[in-house]
């Protein structure tokens, strides 16, 4: 039973999923691990080279890296604009490029862009939604869901969505379009206030190896 990780080595929170595949081979051309590492078991604690690295959900690494459990993590601007974490946020990765959208059904294009006061809005990302419609001094009711964001317009559960689009693909296939532009979002390393100033020795050649990379692309 692990109860504490081995502090000697950097803990790194990744997300599970789409990312972790691109983020690891970033990881590897960069010289930071040495062989590939896939996401072909059950464990949540992977110990490889210098490094102890945690699986868990794409929403969560910000928590394991704000909390000081993890080092350091890797996060969509989605996840960081949506949930603020107080982190350093010290390298753009590149990968899992997505646009946060306003969308909705063609037949609602008038209404939305006809001065509405206020808009029924479904969406994973509540904080952006307010703060976007906020801004335009349009009233949002949100109605906060956790996945196939793309349905609610199509049974009547809200007029609009916010949501990321990254092929455009689940879209097309539901008959929405896009409204308007929220914000780009790529993976961002990010890397916990503390372990930054008494880690520095790792971290920093760890951000100097990615960022060599990236630069060589
Ligand atoms: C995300 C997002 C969209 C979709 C966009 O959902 O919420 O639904 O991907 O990708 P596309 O533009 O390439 O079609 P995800 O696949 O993470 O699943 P979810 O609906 O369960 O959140």
């Amino acid at each position: 039973m692990v109860r504490k990780l081995p502090q000697d080595r950097l803990t790194v929170a990744l997300p599970k999923g789409r990312l972790f595949d691109q983020v690891i081979s970033i990881f590897a051309s960069a010289g930071i691990i040495e062989n590939l590492i896939k996401q072909d078991s059950r464990k949540l604690i992977l110990q490889v080279d210098k490094f102890n690295f945690l699986l868990v959900r794409a929403k969560d690494v910000p928590v394991y890296v704000e909390y000081g459990v993890a080092d350091i993590g890797v996060a969509g601007d989605d996840l960081l604009f949506e949930t603020k974490p107080d982190v350093y946020i010290p390298v753009d990765l590149g990968v899992g490029a997505c646009t946060i959208m306003v969308a909705g059904l063609p037949e609602d294009r008038n209404k939305y862009f006809s001065n509405p006061t206020s808009l029924k809005v479904a969406t994973k990302y509540p904080n952006i939604a307010r703060d976007f419609f906020g801004k335009k001094g349009v009233k949002v009711q949100i109605i906060e869901l956790y996945g196939s964001i793309e349905l609610a317009p199509l049974v009547g559960l809200a007029d609009f969505i916010v949501d990321i689009v990254e092929t455009g693909r689940t879209l097309r296939e539901n008959g929405l379009v896009v409204l308007e532009e929220i914000s780009p979002s790529s993976a961002k390393l990010i890397v916990n206030r503390a372990s930054y100033k008494t880690k520095s020795e790792e971290v920093m050649p760890l951000i100097e190896k990615l960022e060599n990379t990236l630069v060589k692309g």
